[in-house]
């Protein structure tokens, strides 16, 4: 009977978490939670048990817990949804889902959050026990996120919840840093984006998972080496605007989080410290 359930499985972070999961644990351990069966094919033949629906349906969710010891929650709404959804899906349901899992008698509910939950303007990198409190500019994202923390931090610590903060995560045929350029644009050409890869992310998560003393801590995840606005223009071959070099970051530290504690406690460490060892490595 499959013990660990997997939301998200067939978005970026989780197809490619599912079956390192599938090694580490065994595949029959595995249960995965989909919007669609159709889109999960990969993560079938893995061997795999499927649940098919939505997380804001609490139905589904009761099905998706049937039997299961720990939760990876790695569903998120963020990429061009409403605000409301955001809200629905990244805070309310997540909630919901650890209300759940602790009533169906989960013990390790293991929580992706994002390295965007903190307050800009720290001057430094930043911290897990700093305050959850990202500005507006961050959108219904960052602080669906930071609330649904805050909303899972009130619950039994039974649970045994385990936060993971990724910063933005790349690699592994994801196009997510070529999708980063059009971004960029408006950016000073110093300005730092941190970054940290697929094969990094799905470690943390495992190691949050498998660590028994992870119970009621929050990380950061992160690789050693911000990219900068100026080489994801070079590394894509797009030109730099011309006025890049003389603009202003007003945060330089903006995104950049410590992971201090990860390595200490975890013993996680980045294999892909930075997006050139991925690149010389074939592993974007
Ligand atoms: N990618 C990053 O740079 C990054 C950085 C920091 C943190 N994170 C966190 O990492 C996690 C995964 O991100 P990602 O990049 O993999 O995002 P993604 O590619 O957009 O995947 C999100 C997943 O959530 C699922 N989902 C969305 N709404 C749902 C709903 N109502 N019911 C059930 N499932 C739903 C999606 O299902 P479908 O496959 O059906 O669309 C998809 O599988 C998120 O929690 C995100 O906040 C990501």
């Amino acid at each position: 009977m499959a013990r660990i359930l997997v939301t998200g499985a067939t978005g970026q972070v989780g197809r490619r978490f599912v079956p390192r999961l599938a090694r580490w644990a065994g595949a029959d351990a595995v249960r995965v939670l989909v919007r669609d069966a159709a889109r999960a094919e990969a993560l079938a033949r893995l061997g795999v048990e499927l649940v098919e629906g939505d997380l804001r349906d609490a139905d589904v969710r009761a099905r998706a817990l049937v039997g299961a010891d720990s939760v990876v929650n790695v569903a998120a709404a963020f990429r061009g949804v409403p605000d409301a959804e955001a809200f629905q899906v990244n805070r309310d349901a997540a909630v919901e889902l650890a209300r759940q899992a602790l009533t169906a008698g989960v013990t390790r509910f293991v929580q992706t959050s994002t390295n965007l939950v903190y307050a800009g303007g720290l001057g430094r990198p930043a911290q897990e026990d700093d305050e959850l409190a990202p500005g507006p500019q961050l959108g219904a994202y960052a602080a669906s996120k930071a609330q649904a923390e805050l909303a899972m931090r009130e619950l039994d610590p039974a649970l045994g919840l385990t936060v993971v903060r990724p910063a933005f995560v790349y690699g592994e045929g994801d196009s997510h840093l070529r999708d980063a350029v059009q971004r960029a644009a408006t950016w000073p050409a110093h300005k730092r984006l941190p970054v940290v890869h697929h094969a990094d992310v799905s470690l943390a998560l495992w190691r949050a998972l498998s660590t028994p003393h992870a119970a009621g801590r929050a990380y950061n995840v992160m690789g050693d080496a911000p990219i900068s606005a100026f080489e994801l223009h070079q590394r894509h071959g797009v030109p730099q605007p011309a006025d890049a070099v003389g603009r202003v970051d007003g945060d330089p530290w903006q995104g950049v989080v410590s992971t201090a504690r990860i390595r200490a406690e975890l013993g996680w460490r980045p294999l892909f410290p930075s997006v050139w060892t991925a690149r010389d490595a074939g592993a974007l």
